[in-house]
């Protein structure tokens, strides 16, 4: 056990203070100790075998079809684009229906790519709205694409509907790594739209699809920034960390998101050939940002901080950044403009 200030050699950056919204490290956090953790480089492969699946190769974009473009939303700051792209697939295609918020300026702006909870119109002015500030996210300059999670892949351990996962022969990857995958088609997607650039482009999720950012992050280098929020056990969160979900507690819920051997590390989380701080650092020297929220239990926010820290040696200055906020399991306005704020500096 080592005491985190003496592991440090660099300490992560902390969210730049915004009054009243951000905690500096919380004082008992400062005292966490990490957990004995497998050193040595980081595998994506292990990751791969042990945990999320192998995401296979091919699904290629064929066509996206303009739906609807409603230019000067946002008070004039933006327009919005609705597309419907579809991927070619082994046993078929796979349809997705794109929503883009895009700056209504001149200048090619950097996107976010980030899937929704309960789909797109419920981004804008449904119970997912708080979730998706997009006035703001606009303000910084970003333009950003959403997909609802479940059109790429239903998030049931029994789907009725199909998913890409269905639409390749003999593939054993998890419900995470198809929303990953969805998250690279959709970088594919916002490739070839007018206004947007690649260059720059984030990963952003919260939860279970902050798991599946940080797996899209380590395996398609064209994300410049990845961004994990409350994503807790399978992705920002240490596995030794004890504390919040663990490996039991996840594969019983959500045997669908992971491979099935994944289940023989519960309650034996220390036979894990890998830890998530090797995650983090499957990224580097691309950049990563880990927010929190100082209430999230569930997802261990200090596993998440010891995390980073463990990671930090493997990234340059300013690689690998980390903001803790009051209360819990949210993806808020602030979450978004720390994470913004990070990419640009
Ligand atoms: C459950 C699950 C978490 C997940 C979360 C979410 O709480 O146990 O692992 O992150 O759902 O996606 O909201």
């Amino acid at each position: 056990m080592q005491n985190v200030r003496k592991y440090l050699r660099r300490p992560p950056i902390i969210g730049a203070a915004m009054p009243n919204q951000v905690t500096s490290l919380p004082e008992a956090w400062q005292r966490a100790t990490l957990p004995d953790l497998p050193t040595g480089p980081s595998d994506i492969d292990t990751f791969s075998r042990t945990i999320y699946g192998r995401t296979p190769d091919g699904g290629h974009l064929t066509d996206v079809v303009l739906l609807s473009e409603e230019k000067g939303v946002l008070d004039g700051a933006a327009d919005r684009l609705r597309h419907r792209a579809t991927i070619a697939c082994p046993l078929g295609n796979l349809e997705l229906d794109t929503l883009i918020h895009r700056p209504a300026t001149a200048s090619p702006a950097p996107v976010v790519v980030a899937l929704n909870f309960t789909g797109n119109d419920d981004s804008i002015d449904g119970d997912e709205a708080q979730r998706w500030p997009y006035a703001k996210i606009i303000d910084a300059g970003y333009a950003v694409l959403t997909v609802d999670y479940q059109q790429i892949e239903p998030d049931d351990p029994a789907p009725t509907a199909t998913g890409v996962r269905a639409l390749f022969p003999e593939e054993t990857w998890g419900a995470v790594a198809a929303w990953a995958w969805g998250l690279s088609r959709c970088l594919d997607i916002a490739t070839g739209i007018p206004g947007l650039t690649p260059v720059g482009a984030i990963a952003l999720g919260h939860s279970r699809l902050g798991k599946a950012a940080l797996w899209a992050g380590a395996q398609d280098d064209r994300f410049a920034v990845t961004v994990s929020n409350g994503s807790g056990c399978v992705g920002a969160s240490l596995f030794r960390h004890p504390g919040g979900e663990d490996i039991a507690a996840i594969t019983k819920a959500f045997p669908h998101w992971f491979v099935p051997s994944f289940s023989a590390y519960a309650g034996a989380e220390s036979r894990l050939p890998v830890d998530q701080h090797q995650l983090l650092t499957s990224i580097a020297p691309r950049r990563v940002f880990v927010c929190s929220g100082e209430d999230d239990d569930w997802a261990d926010p200090v596993g998440e901080y010891l995390a980073v820290v463990a990671a930090g040696p493997a990234f340059e200055d300013g690689g690998i950044g980390y903001h803790v906020r009051p209360g819990g399991h949210a993806l808020t306005e602030v979450d978004w403009m720390q994470a913004l704020a990070f990419a640009r500096a």
